[in-house]
């Protein structure tokens, strides 16, 4: 393990915050037992979990569907390598949800015989670094940065929890024959929030009837996530006010091309070469702005 200042750990070239994380659940992870009716969303950082644990949350539990229980989400679809609340993996019942940041190469080694499902929610990576901009300032448990300047030179340079945006991303597609995997795309989500709802719940092997999807969709949608404290993380933020620097929340715009607002003209112009530079060989699409098709 490799101490890289006060806020972040690197362990096995990848970076995580200090928080919640326990070195020897890490040392193990490859061994972590997976059942093959194990769904995990896995994402960076900033690219769509709250709103991946929501969706699969809605999908799999009436209750919380039909709003008769008053469980959170983050309870529902738990971190795997990140403690918030406390594990109890083990002892859940099967079908297990769960989320996580982890790099390929940490993925446990039970997913590797493609049954347990990995739904990988991608964000664009303007976005990606806007949102982390701000979430760092708010959060005490990362650095925060005075300017996007100063932000985008860490975030170009993986020195950010979740490291660098390009490996994550490329591992996880490059690796994707040796996982039972789908990709899903934010911005895809955004636009047409029941197409993508469909497509995650026939690689899920779900069938949700015309009433169960319209709630799904409906409980999904940004505005309603926000005022849910079930699926906000306000709790969270509640339960350890320690952890926050300044009054954000986890779901603060929720749109694409947010980095518009963010990014001088000479910041995009060099994103955009060492995006082309990057990922000119690996075919996923990306959505820049709302009005793209
Ligand atoms: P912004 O900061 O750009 O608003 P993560 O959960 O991976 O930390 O990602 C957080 C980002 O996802 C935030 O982006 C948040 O607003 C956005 N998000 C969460 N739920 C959403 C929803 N229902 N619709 C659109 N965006 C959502």
């Amino acid at each position: 393990m490799e101490d890289t200042g006060k806020f972040l750990f690197t362990f096995k070239g990848y970076n995580f915050t200090y928080s919640g994380i326990d070195v020897d659940f890490l040392e193990n992870l490859d061994d972590f037992e997976i059942r093959d009716d194990d769904v995990f969303i896995v994402t960076y950082p900033k690219s769509g979990t709250i709103w991946g644990q929501q969706l699969l949350c809605l999908m799999y539990f009436e209750e919380h569907r039909k709003r008769l229980a008053n469980v959170e989400t983050i309870d529902q679809v738990p971190f795997l390598e990140y403690n918030v609340t406390g594990r109890h993996f083990d002892t859940r019942p099967s079908p297990r949800l769960f989320c996580s940041h982890i790099p390929y190469y940490l993925a446990p080694r039970g997913l590797k015989n493609r049954k347990a499902k990995i739904i990988y929610v991608y964000r664009n990576p303007k976005d990606v670094m806007c949102s982390f901009f701000h979430f760092s300032n708010m959060m005490r448990i990362l650095k925060p940065s005075t300017n996007m300047e100063e932000f985008m030179e860490l975030f170009l340079e993986g020195k950010v929890y979740g490291s660098l945006w390009f490996d994550h991303i490329r591992g996880w597609y490059e690796h994707k024959s040796h996982f039972n995997i789908q990709f899903i795309m934010y911005e895809d989500m955004i636009k047409d929030l029941r197409s993508s709802i469909l497509k995650v719940c026939k690689f899920l092997g779900k069938e949700l009837n015309k009433e169960d999807m319209d709630a799904v969709v409906s409980q999904a949608m940004f505005e309603n996530m926000k005022s849910d404290p079930r699926a906000n993380y306000e709790s969270v933020l509640n339960r350890q006010p320690e952890i926050r620097r300044t009054d954000g929340h986890f779901l603060r715009k929720g749109t694409i091309g947010d980095w518009k607002n963010h990014m001088t003209v000479a910041q995009n112009e060099r994103f955009d070469k060492i995006f082309q530079r990057e990922m000119k060989d690996l075919p996923l699409k990306f959505i820049w702005d709302i009005n793209e098709e």
